[in-house]
């Protein structure tokens, strides 16, 4: 839906909400009085109410509470508060049964993700083009001229959503993880229903890496300047270099590849992370330290993690990783709609992965859990579908959470979707001030490239409240709208 508001010497065109995105956003763009965009901005309401919620729990009940954070990527925060509370307990070191069934899990939701973003939310885009009739350019529209491929991704999200079942209990808000360990590991009977379907997940991984790669080959013009620009990129990764979605070190990497973060342990990310706060947005705004706030600013995910990791220990993905990184001579690729591209190579590597693991006798093992000395506050990342998430705890000596921080990796996108519309707005709205069909979907489609996961992004309990604001350049509010 679109609305345009028009004021004294500045127009504003906002859209609201964004369509095939994780829950609800809104874009507001301000044009002066020629015509030119002065700024777009990508708004998202932040409640941060879940940080002050999660206060007073005894901390072995976090990992199941902060999967109702988000209905999209439960998993994600199960795991990574579970990591967290391993070290509140001093059992980090974990068996390999249950690093294992962790790692499985992992796997499995980054498949489930990765599969259902691309197949049911940017397919539509890439197959018929972003100015093609809403109508047709849609899910439906896929099934009905693109069978296989709409089948290929039904089952590649279904696959992942039963390892997730499997090894987390259920397919959301499982209890698979708790602090020091799993609570169960994988029967012979569960693995063996995974095998006889792997080498097929494999294979339609493999497909969609190479539709993925085929469409951004074809389109290369077009795309390097579809909301594209210079950035950061951060993620954890093996301390060998490899990529390594569910631990590691952590590094940034400027636009030119150089490290702007090397390789630290990321307890100490207070020491290299901060967040600025701006008055127009809830949503805060993350940058290394170093580098300051105005240059500063990274993104996240798979686009990031392909350009800060050196390989990729699974060799169906690293062949795959060589030709995406052989396009920009190894430094790091900056075209945003090559965050889909990045993205099917990860589905890839998931899916190897996850053959790996079932042919591991660890994953029948019953040593499930360990501890050691306890301790008061710990700090955990995880390399989400999405992007690095952060998950940070104190508890006290009642057990209680006193304090926690979350940063997800939404949050750590702001800027750059912020810059992605921006950009897409300067070359699709100067001087042409009508809010058309294309325009719109050219806007979504660069914010999709994110895979924004806006209900964790606000950290909203609950469903999230849309409110939308029309506010002018010296902050006065001239509209608003709230919308359950
Ligand atoms: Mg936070
Ligand atoms: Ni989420």
């Amino acid at each position: 839906m679109a609305s345009t508001a028009q004021t004294s010497k500045t127009k504003r065109i906002v859209i609201d909400p964004v369509t095939r995105v994780e829950g609800h956003g809104k874009v507001t763009v301000l044009m002066d009085e020629h015509n030119r965009v002065t700024q777009a901005r990508f708004h998202i309401v932040e409640f941060r109410g879940f940080e002050r919620f999660i206060q007073g729990r005894p901390y072995w009940e976090v990992p199941m509470i902060v999967q109702r954070l988000c209905g999209i990527c439960p998993v994600s925060h199960h795991l990574c508060a579970a990591k967290t509370m391993d070290r509140i307990v001093g059992g980090e070191r974990l068996t390999p049964t249950a690093e294992k069934m962790r790692r499985l899990m992992h796997y499995g939701q980054v498949l489930q993700s990765h599969a259902l973003h691309f197949f049911h939310l940017a397919s539509p885009d890439l197959l018929f083009g972003f100015d093609a009739d809403p109508a047709k350019r849609n899910v439906i529209g896929v099934i009905a001229e693109h069978r296989d491929l709409a089948v290929q991704g039904v089952m590649l999200r279904r696959y992942g959503q039963e390892v997730i079942k499997a090894t987390a209990g259920k397919k959301i808000h499982g209890t698979g993880a708790i602090p020091g360990g799993i609570n169960k590991n994988l029967s012979v009977e569960e693995r063996d229903g995974f095998l006889e379907d792997i080498d097929q997940i494999v294979e339609w991984a493999q497909g969609a890496v190479k539709l993925a790669k085929d469409y951004t080959l074809e389109h290369l013009d077009e795309l390097a300047d579809f909301g594209s620009f210079e950035s950061n990129h951060l993620s954890i990764l093996s301390p060998d270099g490899s990529m390594d979605l569910y631990d590691g070190v952590l590094r940034a990497v400027d636009a030119q590849g150089n490290r702007v973060i090397d390789d630290v342990d990321y307890a100490d990310y207070l020491d290299y992370i901060s967040e600025e706060i701006r008055s127009w947005s809830y949503m805060k705004f993350p940058f290394i330290k170093s580098l300051g706030p105005e240059r500063g600013w990274y993104r996240v995910g798979p686009l990031a993690r392909l350009n800060t990791c050196e390989r990729i220990d699974t060799p169906l993905a690293e062949a795959a990783r060589k030709e995406f990184a052989g396009l920009t001579d190894g430094k790091p690729n900056n075209v945003t709609m090559a965050y889909h591209w990045a993205r099917m190579i990860e589905a890839l590597h998931a899916a190897e992965k996850i053959n790996e693991l079932l042919h591991d006798a660890d994953l029948q093992g019953t040593d499930l859990v360990t501890e050691g000395e306890r301790r008061e506050e710990a700090v955990s990342l995880l390399e989400a579908p999405r992007g690095t998430l952060f998950h940070h705890y104190r508890v006290n000596d009642r057990d209680e959470v006193e304090a926690a921080n979350l940063i997800v990796s939404t949050t750590s996108n702001n800027e750059p979707m912020n810059r992605a519309v921006q950009r897409v707005a300067q070359t699709h709205l100067d001087g042409k001030p009508e809010i058309t069909e294309g325009l719109l979907n050219h806007i979504e489609v660069a914010i999709r490239a994110y895979d924004p996961c806006l209900s964790c992004a606000t950290h909203a309990l609950g469903k999230m409240q849309l409110r939308v604001q029309l506010v002018d350049p010296e902050g006065e509010v001239l509209d608003e709208r709230t919308r359950h």
